[in-house]
């Protein structure tokens, strides 16, 4: 395993994921029921920015610095000021630039009430045990060194019944899109109702299409998410990036209308900055 993700931590596509995972959020936070947040590849949960690897990437400068020092985000700046504020939560001090940027479980952790719980697995040793650091003392969160496939298949369905998983996994082994297909199949036979996250890079679209297609054939409800930064080109930085929400919140898709073309503007690297947005619902199969 050589995956890092302080290379990458707040650059367009941790922009995109964790805006969707805020909105999904603040969805299940509108009825007082206890939901679960289970995410399978959680990562170290708070990365520095000007530390060497990040430093080196400078990712995160064309993703959420741009943010944080004032992009214009017209209409959208209401439904991504939750995501922003979780952000900031994180930073010690006003730093300029900011130094610290959250991953999923800490933006997670700051949006669970008294009743609700998360679930975090992460492989490998130094990054659940900086996660467990990062989380401090909270009876709210738990952290496993599991295999996050394993984790999914064992935790799923959560007592609660309500929630979400993230599936984020960093897409370094040639089996990655058929473990991430097969278990998710099983976990969503096994929550039907769960709303499920799964992270892409868009490297080759076809590739991407299809992982989605298949995905789309197993779960009737789902939202596909994409945003490029850039016209992809050889030897150029990952350009675009997506999600499928499977299960989404009913108002996620307008939400996404609004975010997706500020983020296409505020984040842009270069010409052929772009979104895209598609729907499957269990009326379409229907008909
Ligand atoms: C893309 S990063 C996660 C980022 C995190 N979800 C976030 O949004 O802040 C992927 C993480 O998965 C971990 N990992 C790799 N293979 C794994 C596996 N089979 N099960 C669980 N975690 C794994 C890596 O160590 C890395 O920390």
């Amino acid at each position: 395993m050589n995956y890092r993700h302080e290379f990458h931590a707040g650059n367009f596509a941790d922009v995109l994921k964790h805006a969707v995972l805020v909105r999904v959020l603040l969805y299940l936070r509108r009825k007082d029921k206890p939901f679960r947040v289970i995410d399978s590849h959680a990562g170290a949960g708070l990365y520095d920015l000007s530390g060497p690897e990040a430093a080196r990437s400078g990712e995160a400068r064309d993703g959420i610095s741009r943010l944080l020092e004032g992009a214009d985000l017209g209409d959208a700046a209401d439904l991504l000021a939750p995501y922003l504020d979780a952000v900031r939560a994180a930073e010690i001090g006003a730093l300029k630039p900011p130094r610290f940027y959250p991953g999923s479980p800490l933006i997670a952790q700051s949006l669970l009430r008294p009743q609700d719980r998360a679930l975090f697995c992460e492989l490998l040793p130094e990054a659940a045990q900086s996660l467990r650091r990062a989380l401090g003392r909270d009876y709210r969160v738990k952290t496993v060194e599991i295999d996050g496939y394993a984790g999914l298949k064992a935790f799923v369905p959560p007592k609660e019944r309500r929630g979400l998983a993230l599936i984020d996994p960093p897409f370094e082994r040639r089996d990655e899109y058929e473990r991430l297909f097969d278990s998710i199949g099983a976990a969503l036979r096994k929550w039907p109702n769960g709303t499920f996250i799964v992270w892409q890079p868009v490297k080759e679209p076809e590739i991407a299409a299809a992982f989605c297609r298949a995905l789309a054939a197993q779960a009737p409800d789902w939202l596909r998410i994409e945003l490029q930064v850039e016209a992809p080109a050889p030897g150029r930085p990952l350009a675009r990036a997506g999600l499928m929400v499977v299960n989404p919140p009913y108002v996620l898709e307008e939400e996404m209308k609004i975010v997706l073309p500020a983020l296409a503007g505020a984040l842009a690297r270069g010409p052929g900055a772009e979104f895209a947005i598609e729907r499957g619902s269990a009326e379409d199969h229907e008909a």
